[in-house]
């Protein structure tokens, strides 16, 4: 059993702190990335208060491609010149997204969704895939989860 002392109400750097924490210990050593991504969005789920989706787009043969995830059930293959998980992926930079309405071409898996944070994840200088959480509350993300969730990605750049 993995048990973790969540609470939600301090603030975003030590919750990121605790949550980085509890991402290296579940996935150190582990080889298998489908196993650490589903831990992951699992854990994404469990310590960010106020998300509708959390997981993973993995880049296969040019294109996004559904990875594990907590969440209604989504889009499986996205292009990248496709939503704001392609724009993540075609430019490798981290998109933070306060009103997923106003962005061209976004892709509502989930119409509940009003806000976005998706950050590539890079390996030798490519993008592997993606994190991308969505919440139902407009400019829920922030630059400190954008910096929370982009040292996420590089913690696991080599364990997925
Ligand atoms: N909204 C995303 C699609 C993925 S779902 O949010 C899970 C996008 O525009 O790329």
């Amino acid at each position: 059993m993995y048990a973790f002392d969540i609470a939600s109400d301090r603030p975003k750097t030590e919750l990121y702190d605790e949550l980085l924490k509890a991402a290296d210990a579940l996935t150190a050593g582990e080889p298998d990335g489908i196993a650490n991504m589903a831990n992951i969005s699992a854990l994404l789920w469990q310590f960010l208060p106020d998300l509708n989706w959390s997981g993973f787009y993995r880049m296969v043969e040019g294109e996004l491609v559904l990875g594990p995830f907590q969440g209604k059930a989504a889009c499986i293959r996205i292009p990248l010149n496709k939503g704001v998980c392609g724009a993540a992926a075609r430019t490798a930079t981290s998109q933070l997204v306060d009103d997923v309405h106003a962005f061209p071409g976004h892709i509502a898996c989930d119409a509940d969704s009003r806000s976005e944070l998706v950050v590539p994840i890079l390996r030798d200088g490519a993008v592997v895939a993606v994190i991308d959480l969505d919440s139902p509350i407009p400019s829920r993300f922030d630059n400190a989860d954008k910096s929370g969730i982009e040292a996420l990605a590089e913690l696991l750049a080599s364990r997925i």
